[in-house]
């Protein structure tokens, strides 16, 4: 990271506008749209101020103004990078997360909290066969960390580079998805086969949808649903540059009633979650999210589960995934789900031995670590069903 410098106040000014309701995300998109003039460098350079700010949080004298913490806060980042035992361990426990996080995670790795601490990466997901065409078109990309993934994700990449992605030429062809690494594992150990139907129970605005779609050939259907109409307009929209058209689109506001009569194949449920795995990627989410959130989205989680599995025809695969750490809405979920429906079985999944840990759910469950795959953290569990 630059040293501080003259992006720190535009960025102490879009801090100005951040609140609980006001999400960092939203304040950089709004002042973006506002600042039309600044440069997609001068763009980064702000979003970074703003995260290092949050990323630092606990450090910074609350009695300085905005502009001084900024500057600590990237001096902080700059020390951080050069050399991260500058900030001792007993530091990184106390300050990096908040207290409450202690009694809702079974382990809080130390190397996670100084994972936290740098600055996210960005993956791509090239269009099946892209890969190379895509490498050469952007520059600055590099693969996976480990060759072992190499066969996996053979549409991985990591972009180091500066430019604005969405306004490349290969972003506009539909050669690649911004896409992270973890989410990309969840398409892989859902593993769906050309000619397959599917349901994308949570599709969003359909980043894992599309990937489906890829790894089935576009062969087969998907169905995507989501309760939100807006999600599901977006997701219209990125379908027809990826040029993926074997979906069809459904509100579902996770009812006992499905929206559709069709039994599946396999359902993937990404639900919504309390996001403590992409707290690298958004900082300013671990001061925003709280014991309650995780409460109440179990909650929906688990039923969410529970009435997608309905959706599922005999054989077919139930495929759960979260960003998320928490107890509550990964391993108690699953366990819960597990105990309510013995017509299902846990199943393998199918991503190379060494990628990630199987967790007590039994050899249907596992955990990425950030500090392991410089990625979000994620959970995924799956079964058949009888
Ligand atoms: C983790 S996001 C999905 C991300 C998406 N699958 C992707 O890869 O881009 C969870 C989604 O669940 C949706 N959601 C939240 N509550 C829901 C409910 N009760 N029923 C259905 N969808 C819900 C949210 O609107 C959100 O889009």
């Amino acid at each position: 990271m630059k040293p501080a410098g003259a992006y720190s106040s535009h960025a102490a000014r879009v801090l100005g506008q951040i609140s609980s309701d006001m999400p960092a995300d939203d304040a950089l998109r709004e002042e973006f749209r506002r600042s039309r003039r600044l440069t997609a460098e001068q763009r980064r350079d702000i979003s970074r101020a703003v995260f290092a700010y949050f990323r630092w949080l606990q450090w910074l004298d609350r009695r300085d103004t905005l502009l001084r913490q900024v500057e600590a806060a990237l001096e902080l980042q700059c020390r951080f990078d050069t050399n991260p035992a500058c900030i001792k361990s007993e530091a990184l426990a106390a300050r990096a997360v908040p207290e409450w996080l202690k009694n809702e995670m079974d382990e809080i790795p130390l190397a996670w909290l100084r994972q936290l601490q740098r600055e996210p990466a960005l993956w791509l997901r090239a269009k099946s066969g892209k890969i190379e065409q895509l490498a050469r078109e952007l520059g600055n990309c590099a693969p996976p960390p480990a060759t072992g993934r190499a066969g996996l994700l053979a549409t991985c990449l990591r972009y180091t580079g500066s430019h604005d992605l969405f306004r490349t030429a290969a972003f506009h062809k539909g050669l690649f998805e911004i896409q992270d690494l973890a989410s990309q594992l969840v398409g892989h150990a859902c593993a769906p086969q050309p000619g397959e139907t599917w349901w994308d129970a949570c599709a969003g605005e359909g980043g894992k949808m599309l990937h489906l779609s890829d790894l089935m050939q576009n062969k087969g259907l998907l169905w995507a649903s989501d309760r939100s109409a807006r999600r599901l307009a977006l997701l219209k929209r990125r379908a027809a540059r990826a040029q993926v058209y074997n979906y069809r689109a459904a509100p579902w506001d996770g009812s006992p009633r499905l929206p559709t009569k069709t039994k599946f194949d396999g359902v993937l449920v990404d639900a919504p979650c309390s996001g403590i795995g992409t707290w690298q990627r958004n900082p300013h989410a671990r001061w925003t999210t709280f014991p309650h959130d995780v409460r109440e989205l179990a909650a929906v989680q688990g039923r969410l589960l529970d009435h997608a599995s309905a959706g599922l025809k005999p054989g077919g695969r139930l495929v759960y995934a979260v960003c998320t750490l928490a107890r509550a809405e990964t391993t108690a979920v699953a366990d819960a789900f597990a105990s309510a429906h013995p017509n299902f079985e846990a199943t393998p999944i199918p991503l190379p031995v060494g990628i990630a840990h199987p967790v007590p759910a039994g050899p249907s469950a596992l955990v990425l670590w950030p500090h392991e795959h410089n990625a979000n953290g994620m959970f995924i569990a799956t079964w058949r069903r009888k």
